[in-house]
């Protein structure tokens, strides 16, 4: 299972009461929704969307699986995930789909961003370095739509490079692509270990003193880039504050530099318009002990603020 990240955090900064209603847009394992719902029995509802249709699935196999009982308290686990209601879109439609669902009011909308550890793990959509699986990375799952393998075959060299530098901060980026588009020419890189060997050959020994894996950088560039996740991260916040009531929090959890320059820009801008007020001056990381517990954590930065 998924461990949700800075989760008494993002309970304290949400700070749900009986009989409201949240927005959950990265609804992954609903983890961090099943906390909140623990807060907003009786009858306060999560509307969660989910981009992967396996993720849905797997929530509803989840639902199905806890037996039926004569009463169902709303805080027993089948009453929280019956006050559910999960929808496979991006949250780059977050309004219509609150629309759509008739969804509110709104006390809150969270936005824990990035990938969950069943996609490394096991969705074999070619995420992972560690798994040799064909270089998809869509989360949606539509091979038909772009790819990580199309960019990498297709893409001229100054697109992966500005790519690789812009959304991988890779300092090799020139190297990286010129070496992808020669060995390309000579047979298509199609599986995520092609493209990790490569890239492993090309680089110093010593590249980032052994921290992190050669192909790290790259492969983030790649999801970034398949998945339009900075586009869609500046193109949803506008619309979280739309739909929030008056007082309503939103909080956002990033993995990355990028994601998280976007949110805290985008929060300064509010609150010096007046529209919302920031709750977190900088931003919350787990400490050590959720470090050491849950590694994929390190990297997460939690923003929060309010709506005027
Ligand atoms: C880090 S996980 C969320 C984990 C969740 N908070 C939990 O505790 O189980 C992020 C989830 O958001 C989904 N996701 C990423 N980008 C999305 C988008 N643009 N629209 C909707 N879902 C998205 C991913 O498929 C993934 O399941």
């Amino acid at each position: 299972m998924h461990v949700p990240v800075l989760l008494k955090e993002v309970i304290s900064y949400l700070d749900p009461q009986p009989n409201e209603n949240f927005v959950d847009g990265a609804f992954g394992e609903g983890g961090h929704s099943l906390a909140i719902l623990e807060n907003t029995s009786p009858a306060g509802k999560i509307l969660g969307i989910e981009t992967d249709k396996e993720m849905c699935a797997r929530w509803l196999a989840r639902k199905f699986q806890i037996p039926k009982s004569p009463s169902t308290p709303s805080s027993g686990p089948r009453g929280k995930f019956q006050r559910v209601i999960l929808v496979n879109d991006n949250f780059v439609n977050l309004k219509k789909v609150v629309k759509e669902k008739k969804f509110g009011p709104i006390s809150g909308v969270l936005l824990d961003l990035g990938i969950s550890s069943w996609h490394l793990e096991e969705s074999q959509k070619g995420f992972s370095f560690l798994r040799n699986e064909f270089l998809m990375m869509r989360l949606d799952g539509d091979k038909s739509k772009l790819t990580a393998a199309s960019i990498i075959n297709h893409w001229p060299a100054a697109e992966l490079e500005r790519i690789f530098r812009e959304y991988g901060e890779e300092r090799f980026a020139s190297k990286m692509a010129a070496a992808i588009c020669s060995l390309r020419n000579r047979k298509p890189i199609e599986t995520t270990w092609q493209l990790a060997e490569i890239i492993k050959r090309i680089l110093p020994p010593a590249y980032e003193g052994g921290r992190i894996h050669p192909a790290t950088r790259v492969f983030l560039a790649l999801r970034i880039a398949v998945n339009r996740e900075l586009e869609n991260l500046e193109r949803t916040l506008p619309q979280i504050l739309e739909v929030l009531n008056k007082g309503g929090k939103i909080c956002v959890i990033t993995f990355n530099s990028l994601e998280d320059r976007i949110v805290k820009n985008f929060f300064k801008e509010q609150a010096r318009e007046g529209r919302s007020k920031i709750l977190t001056p900088k931003p919350v990381t787990p400490g050590l002990v959720e470090i050491k517990n849950n590694p994929r954590s390190r990297s997460a930065k939690l923003r929060a603020a309010a709506k005027v």
